[in-house]
């Protein structure tokens, strides 16, 4: 379908010229940019936090989709708010209060999205599909960039689209695209891809705008 949206995951980027970077995946046709905030205690590794976001938010107009890989998470909502954050993804398994947390993100007037690990079933989101602009399938274990798909997945993307039914909420997946598996990703429902590894590859914007349009071919194939 016309309608898939790519997300690179600034995760990829390189950190020592992360404003050029950013700069340069707006240019290449990025529709998303994907902010993966990790805090070294719900995922085994630490990125970056809303000040992070804050910085570069002024270096584009594409919507920032911020995954939160942290727990608890409520405390730290505004904070990414006010830094810029378009969309704010929790974790279903970051605590036992996901419906609070998702209202609290719309009432800051943001979209709001859940993401399922690998091992946490579609079930988890049935009552929560009238709080949530988004679900996002993680197919790796999250904390880091550059790991292989995990094909299991692909059932639950199939199931989580037909749960969406005609609800206004994206289907996002995450980790591990390449352009060799996202027709198969698009084709199990998911209509936004998130790639880190797979689009900064190369020296620049015209090698991540060639890897973004390999990976949005594939998908709308
Ligand atoms: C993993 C992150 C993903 C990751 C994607 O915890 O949530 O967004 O950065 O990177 P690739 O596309 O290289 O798997
Ligand atoms: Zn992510």
């Amino acid at each position: 379908s016309g309608d898939i949206l790519i997300a690179p995951s600034i995760l990829a980027a390189d950190f020592a010229r992360l404003g050029e970077e950013v700069a340069a995946i707006d240019a290449a046709g990025a529709d998303w940019i994907h902010c993966d905030v990790m805090d070294g205690h719900f995922v085994p590794n630490i990125s970056f936090g809303a000040d992070v976001i804050k910085a570069i938010r002024p270096l584009t107009n594409k919507v920032f989709d911020v995954h939160l890989m942290i727990a608890p998470t409520d405390a730290y909502l505004e904070a990414f708010a006010r830094g810029g954050a378009d969309l704010i993804t929790v974790h279903a398994e970051a605590g036992p209060h996901l419906d609070r947390s998702l209202q609290a993100i719309r009432s800051l007037g943001r979209k709001a999205g859940v993401s399922l690990c690998p091992s946490t079933p579609e079930a988890t989101i049935e009552y929560v599909l009238d709080r949530i602009d988004l679900v996002l399938v993680m197919t790796v274990n999250p904390g880091f960039g550059g790991q292989s798909f995990i094909g299991s997945q692909i059932e639950k993307i199939k199931r989580i689209r037909t749960m969406i039914g005609e609800r206004p909420i994206r289907l996002e997946v995450d980790g591990g695209v390449t352009r060799d598996n996202a027709a198969a990703v698009a084709a199990a429902g998911a209509d936004t891809l998130v790639a880190g590894s797979a689009v900064f590859r190369g020296r620049g914007a015209a090698d991540y705008a060639a890897n973004i349009e390999a990976i949005r071919a594939a998908a709308e194939a």
